[in-house]
């Protein structure tokens, strides 16, 4: 892949300053900003993003089999940021169904080190492209913290209290993500299934779920090769949930 990198100041966002590019954007192509005005996280949520403390990237990957070939892509965009961490010697972070990744440490309640937010355009059966969003915490402070309105945690913390060196972060997630995404393309999630099921915070865990369906209870029993959250119910059935609308809580 060619690929492209651009470092900004100030974005309103990296994933719609791709978007903005469209077709334009080459494969690959990676945008970072220093800060960002208008930060967006999924279900149209604000992502704060302060300059001088954290990563925000996006990186757009094109797909010629279509977006209905892309079930569990955002599942694996997780386990891309799990391997990132991993290979900066970085322990002590989870999987959140579907993709957030979280400090083990702060269990049950779950502090949020990193979020991913992926945007498909294109065709069902056809030429596509992902965007695919990050924002990793590597140092927060009180205020933000305060601000974020959720359990958060940093790689600061996990790191034993020093956050590593941001250009060091940035090049390991990156190289990460060429990888992971080029890996995803050839097999689907099929080959992050294992890494996910390592990483799997939900797993044996008494949940609660909500959605357009209603409210139900279960335990979390992993996820299958398309990416669907398996849950355990009281009668001893699986049901397979595979809309990210569904709200998971650990009970
Ligand atoms: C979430 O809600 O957990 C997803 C947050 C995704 C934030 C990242 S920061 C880089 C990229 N640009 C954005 O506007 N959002 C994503």
């Amino acid at each position: 892949a060619l690929g492209a990198l651009e470092v900004h100041g100030e974005l309103d966002s990296t994933s719609s300053e791709l978007q903005r590019r469209g077709s334009s954007a080459r494969d690959f192509s990676v945008v970072l900003a220093e800060t960002q005005t208008a930060g967006r996280g999924r279900r149209g949520r604000e992502w704060l993003s302060p300059p001088g403390l954290n990563l925000y990237l996006s990186c757009l990957k094109r797909f010629d089999s279509g977006f209905a070939a892309l079930s569990g892509l955002s599942l694996a965009i997780g386990v891309i940021v799990l391997r990132t961490l991993e290979s900066l010697g970085i322990a002590g972070a989870g999987l959140k169904w579907p993709n957030d990744v979280l400090a083990i440490a702060s269990r049950p309640s779950g502090g949020k080190l990193a979020g991913v937010l992926v945007e498909l355009s294109g065709e069902y059966q056809g030429p596509c492209a992902a965007i695919v969003g990050i924002g990793l915490n590597l140092r927060l402070t009180p205020a933000l913290r305060e601000q974020a309105g959720q359990p958060t945690c940093d790689l600061a913390t996990l790191a034993g209290g020093t956050p590593p060196d941001r250009n060091r972060v940035a090049a390991a997630l990156i190289a990460a993500l060429v990888e992971g995404l080029g890996q995803f393309e050839r097999g689907g999630f099929s080959g992050f299934v294992a890494d996910y099921a390592r990483h799997d915070l939900l797993r044996d865990q008494p949940l609660q779920l909500s959605g357009p369906l209603g409210t139900f209870e279960g335990t979390g029993a992993g996820v299958d090769d398309r990416g669907a959250l398996q849950v355990r119910l009281a009668d001893g059935s699986l049901r397979r949930i595979d809309s990210a609308d569904v709200t998971v809580r650990r009970t």
